[in-house]
């Protein structure tokens, strides 16, 4: 992974798929002297993802995948990650898996945040799955993203108390706080 030196921000892409609050909180952040990175492109793989409102909103260049047509596409990104000198890519809810061969590319450069305590608990419906196994504490993780889902070396990891009264959506909801303390945590410690 390339450090910053100095002033000079990390260009770095966003790839969504939803709601984009890890989106708008990245971008927050990176307007902070102390956190090493710019939001430089908005990556998704559908044009009904909400986060792209963000696009406008901050005036950051965005830019929608079909995802069914995997190689082609993965030089059409891949031209466009260079064009815009991209060299850190973060994940977030970004629903579609990478090709091997554009992870590759990237190699060492594109984190993922996960609503879940990995090992635990990858791929989908993390929540529901923590409540009805009893767990104590869910959670969140930052990992670098390998062609094995969920499986990179993790980055940074925070836990939250699951309580008696939670169901999935006020889990959802907890989780996705110590998400955006998280992200920004984990970006900056791979940069500095
Ligand atoms: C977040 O909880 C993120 O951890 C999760 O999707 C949500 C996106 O929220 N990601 C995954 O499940 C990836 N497997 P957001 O669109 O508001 O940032």
């Amino acid at each position: 992974m390339r450090k910053s030196t100095g002033s000079k921000k990390i260009k770095t892409a966003v790839f969504i798929s939803g709601k984009g609050s890890n989106l708008k909180n990245l971008i927050k952040f990176s307007k902070f002297k102390k956190y090493p990175f710019s939001i430089n492109l908005i990556l998704s793989n559908t044009n009904k993802a909400k986060g792209l409102k963000y696009s406008k909103i901050y005036k950051i260049e965005k830019k929608i995948i079909c995802y069914d047509k995997k190689i082609k596409n993965d030089k059409k990104i891949l031209k466009t990650l260079k064009q815009k000198k991209i060299k850190l890519i973060c994940l977030a809810g970004f629903m579609k898996i990478l090709s091997k061969n554009f992870i590759e590319k990237f190699q060492g450069k594109i984190i993922n945040i996960h609503p879940s305590l990995l090992p635990k608990y990858k791929g989908l419906n993390t929540h529901i799955r923590a409540i009805k196994n009893r767990e104590k504490f869910a959670g969140c993780t930052v990992h670098y993203v390998t062609s094995k889902l969920d499986s990179g070396k993790i980055i940074l990891q925070k836990r939250v108390k699951i309580s008696k009264k939670d169901d999935r959506f006020s889990l959802a909801k907890k989780v996705l706080k110590i998400e955006h303390l998280l992200y920004p945590a984990a970006i900056k410690k791979i940069l500095n």
